[in-house]
């Protein structure tokens, strides 16, 4: 996904969203005065401690601090990255998210959005094909599908022709070009024509993230080559980067602590068929760290796996390495091997889901599944078989980025040796860190606001309860007198530097609720800080009321500030006399502090 999405589109987007609505339709919400409130669903608890603001457009609990605008929660609670949880938020309000290019990104892809309305309706075709077709029904309940299972997955059937598809959607030359580009018909080698990629095969909807099919994959009934047929590369579908049954196991209501990604759609399909509705597959490929990055967003626990057999085992090593750089604190990957001749599909049909998820507890950490893979083939008995264990290491490490995830590993590496940590560096040799990942790829958006120093919101009373103030009544910004601003430009309290920075940024694009200026410091070193202050009660009854207290502090810090310079030039003319123009300061600062009012 490229380009950022704009600030102000953001901006509207908390505006017009209902925080009610949207986590009401996830979690239960009693109304409670102005609130509402509900058990929070990000800890256990009996008494319900988590508020929903529909003034503040806000969410927090009070239990475990849990915090956040609408788009936070879709974040928190649907595990959503921040760029989908915007897709999410906007498709909810109907509403297209734009995209814009910044200067050195890459160039914004547009996908025509006429292909994903194509692929819709030929799985809708092939869906309605596999209703009518005998032999394909046939076949589907000889491998174990259910109704169920065949409408959540939208599992379908390719007819015995070739050009059923291109018959139905196909009719001009627009339209062939267009079911060209999304694989779904092929050109014929002399120019002269078409055919249906997809030809007497079930078939296995690939979605994206927004649940909208991208591509196909389809099997061969029974025999024939090859057994799996996929859609090709296309604007719409990348295959080392989707995760087979992502979408559908983000459905599920129960929130995914866990991702477990197996080899194949027969397996994801009978896993979440059984209950295991956390299984995702790679297409047909090694997984990328590009799955990895997906799969970390939404979990913080993937456990890898793999047959058994001798392509199992060269699968999970090349996973490994692919593993490597995602490899950081925080996270857990592990690897699970299946008995010899065995498939998820299969042992899940034998064992169930309590039998299958009871092998979870037999996966390997990766670190110990790279010690155990790395002393299979070397005898680390001696010298020169640890100084070939060390050579080999060497490689992996530098594919991990530096971090106590890295440091541990190396540790075990050492200890499988039998020399210590810093005997091993001595070997290794200085190991250069990969770069880390999360630093890299960030399609978040720009348009924050600029970093000033960072001086602490919360210190100095006044300034704390005017940032509050603003905050609880964004509104007000625009109410201020130009002179109480300007008043503020002389000030060095702590935490000034954002008071101003809010102030003027409310006054240059007005807020109308706390969260649309929390969602404008989202990615601001300080922006947690704002969010905790939004968090505490607002003793201030209204908006005349909240003006009064606003405009008070406001003053007060500008009467302190005057105060403090006015000691200064007094005790400088004491001491050394003063410039004409700080005397004539001094005359100014006189007459105002004998008439605070203004
Ligand atoms: P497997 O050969 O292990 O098949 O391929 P499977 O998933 O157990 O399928 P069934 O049970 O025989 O139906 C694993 C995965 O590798 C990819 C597919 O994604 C498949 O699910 N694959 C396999 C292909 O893309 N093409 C092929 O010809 C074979
Ligand atoms: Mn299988």
């Amino acid at each position: 996904m490229a380009g950022l999405i704009p600030q102000a589109f953001i901006d509207d987007l908390i505006g017009k969203a209902d925080i009610v609505e949207i986590i009401g339709s996830r979690v239960p919400l009693k109304k409670a005065g102005r609130e509402y409130r509900a058990c929070c669903p990000f800890h256990n608890e009996k008494t319900p401690s988590f508020w929903v603001s529909p003034v503040k457009q806000f969410y927090h609990c009070f239990g475990c601090g849990a915090h956040g605008t609408a788009l936070g929660f879709l974040m928190n609670f649907d595990r959503l990255p921040f760029p989908e949880a915007v897709e999410e938020l906007a498709s909810r309000l109907g509403v297209e998210v734009p995209r814009e290019e910044t200067p050195g990104a890459a160039p914004l892809r547009t996908v025509d959005e006429d292909l994903y309305t194509l692929m819709g309706k030929a799985a809708n075709f092939y869906r309605e094909q596999l209703a009518r077709d005998e032999r394909a029904r046939g076949y589907a309940a000889r491998r174990g599908l259910d109704a169920q299972v065949i409408e959540r997955f939208g599992i379908g059937y390719a007819p015995d022709a070739w050009n059923e598809v291109l018959k139905r959607f196909g009719a001009s030359d627009a339209s062939r070009q267009k079911l060209s580009d999304t694989g779904l018909i092929i050109a014929r080698e002399k120019g002269d024509g078409w055919y249906d990629r997809f030809r007497d095969r079930l078939m296995f909807p690939i979605r994206d993230a927004r649940g909208r099919v991208i591509a196909f994959g389809g099997r061969v009934l029974d025999q024939g080559e090859p057994k799996y047929l996929n859609s090709p590369e296309t604007a719409l579908f990348h295959k080392g980067r989707e995760l087979y049954g992502l979408y559908e196991a983000r459905q599920d209501r129960a929130p995914l602590r866990r991702l477990i990604i197996v080899e194949g759609y027969m397996d994801v399909v009978r896993l979440h068929q059984s209950g295991i509705t956390h299984a995702v597959a790679t297409l047909g490929t090694a997984t990328t760290p590009e799955h990895l990055k997906r799969a970390f967003r939404v979990v913080s626990e993937v456990i890898f796996c793999f047959d058994g057999d001798r392509a199992g085992r060269a699968a999970a090593w090349r996973a490994l390495q692919n593993a490597l750089p995602e490899a950081t604190a925080g996270r857990e990957l592990k690897f699970l091997f299946l008995p010899e001749g065995e498939d998820p599909d299969t042992l899940v049909g034998k064992e169930g889901r309590a039998g299958f998820e009871a092998r979870y507890a037999d996966a390997l950490p990766l670190s110990e599944y790279l010690v155990a893979h790395l002393a299979e083939s070397i005898d680390i008995r001696h010298a020169d078989g640890k100084a070939r264990f060390v050579a080999e290491a060497r490689p992996l490490l530098e594919r991990m980025p530096a971090g106590p995830y890295r440091e541990l590993l190396l540790e075990r590496l050492a200890q499988a040796i039998g020399v210590s940590a810093e005997r091993f560096l001595t070997i290794v040799g200085p190991v250069n860190a990969a770069a880390d990942p999360r630093s890299s790829g960030s399609t978040r958006s720009a348009a924050r606001p600029p970093a000033r120093t960072a001086h602490s919101a919360g210190r100095g009373g006044l300034v704390r309860q005017a940032v509050q103030t603003l905050l609880h009544f964004p509104a007000l910004a625009t109410r201020i007198d130009d002179g109480d601003i300007a008043a503020l430009d002389s000030l060095d309290e702590p935490g000034i530097e954002v008071l101003r920075e809010l102030l003027a940024q409310l006054r240059e694009h007005p807020a109308a609720s706390t969260a649309q200026v929390l969602e404008r410091w989202r990615e601001h070193p300080l922006g947690e800080r704002l969010a905790k202050l939004a968090m505490s009660e607002s003793n201030t009854p209204d908006a005349e009321a909240a003006t009064q207290e606003l405009v008070n502090a406001l003053r007060r810090l500008a009467q302190g500030a005057a105060m403090s310079e006015l000691d200064a030039l007094i005790e400088k003319e004491q001491r050394s006399g003063l410039e004409p123009a700080e005397r004539e300061r001094l005359r100014t600062l006189l007459r105002e502090s004998r008439d605070p009012a203004r």
